[in-house]
């Protein structure tokens, strides 16, 4: 046979072997992150729609399922509380950080706890800062006030890691400053600094009892979340963030936005995270619960999209069945 020019490619694609030698992403299951919701009040725990696994727990199931997510190697955990009562300001952070010291006392160094702060699960109209007087804008300094108060409240009770997700500017400088004056300089602070506006966060909402209310004059997240059709906002708010201290930045919805992660990853030195959003892992199970794709391979092919396009690690709602999945 004549030599062919360009070379043959699929020499080194024929066997299973060299095709594992050649490979240049490997997942595992200490690059993954799982999202875990507990409620304040609720009966039992209640399963959230589309989120194969995932319940919204109470303060007793959550410990029951941290124990079994640590048998299925899953070390990570990215932490949303529900209180039952509402407020504008002044808001009380003591049910979630009950939950994170709960945790870290059962669980102590062998989990690493990050805690989502925000004000969503806590403000009356469901958005995740404080309304103006008119009702028709968030208030950007009222709003860090309170943030900053929930992530030292979270950093007091044991928190690993603090991840302010409402996107007002300035909270990171300001978290990072109240966690610094207050004895809490070991705290990671991971910034959702890159967030997008999007339709993928529908499971979430339901879990973290969090939609914006109809009734309210902001209808929606536009004002404060990044605009999809805008890439330069997600340049300003990495670099604006790094600067302001955050120790590890974020890109989010994941699949929609690899383009970005891409170049930011390569731009800005600091670890990625990528959050797989409730919606597009629902969408993957859909998928697969049709019949209409191999559950196990749809989900490795879409985590490995993720690490290839730059992220250090991933937030995924499927990272206590990884080992199932993914046969890690
Ligand atoms: C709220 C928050 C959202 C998510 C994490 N924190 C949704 C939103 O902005 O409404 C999305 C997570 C997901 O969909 O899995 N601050
Ligand atoms: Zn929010």
């Amino acid at each position: 046979m004549t030599t062919r020019y360009p070379p043959t490619l699929r020499r080194l694609r024929q066997d299973a072997h060299v095709r594992a030698l050649t490979r240049e992403i490997h997942l595992q299951l200490d690059q993954l992150i799982q999202p875990c919701f507990v409620a304040e009040g609720s009966a039992g725990p209640e399963a959230v729609p589309g989120l194969t696994g995932v319940n919204q727990e109470t303060p007793e199931s959550l410990l029951r399922q941290t124990e079994a997510d640590l048998r299925a190697g899953v070390h990570a955990f990215l932490l949303f509380g529900v209180p039952r009562a509402r407020a504008e300001r002044h808001i009380d952070w003591s049910f979630t950080a009950g939950q994170v010291r709960a945790l870290k006392q059962r669980f102590g160094k062998d989990i690493w706890l990050a805690t989502d702060v925000c004000l969503c699960s806590s403000t009356p109209h469901g958005h995740c800062g404080v309304l103006n007087r008119e009702g028709d804008h968030l208030d950007n300094d009222a709003s860090v006030q309170e943030l900053a108060a929930a992530a030292r409240a979270y950093a007091e009770a044991g928190a690993d890691c603090v991840a302010p997700s409402d996107m007002m500017d300035g909270r990171i400088a300001a978290i990072r400053a109240t966690l610094d004056a207050n004895g809490l300089e070991r705290t990671v602070l991971m910034s959702y600094s890159v967030k997008f506006q999007s339709s993928l966060y529908g499971p979430f909402r339901v879990a973290a009892d969090s939609a914006p209310k109809a009734q309210s004059a902001l209808r929606d997240r536009a004002s404060y979340q990044l605009d999809p059709a805008r890439s330069g906002d997600a340049w300003l708010c990495a670099g604006r963030d790094a600067a302001e201290g955050a120790d590890i930045l974020m890109v989010k919805p994941a699949l929609p936005y690899l383009d970005l992660l891409r170049e930011l990853s390569r731009e800005f030195p600091q670890p990625w995270a990528v959050y797989h959003t409730s919606g597009e892992f629902a969408a993957l199970e859909a998928l697969a619960a049709q019949g209409l794709a191999p559950r196990a391979a749809l989900h490795r092919e879409i985590l490995t999209a993720f690490r290839r396009a730059g992220a250090n690690m991933i937030i995924t709602y499927g990272a206590r069945h990884a080992r199932e999945l993914l046969g890690l």
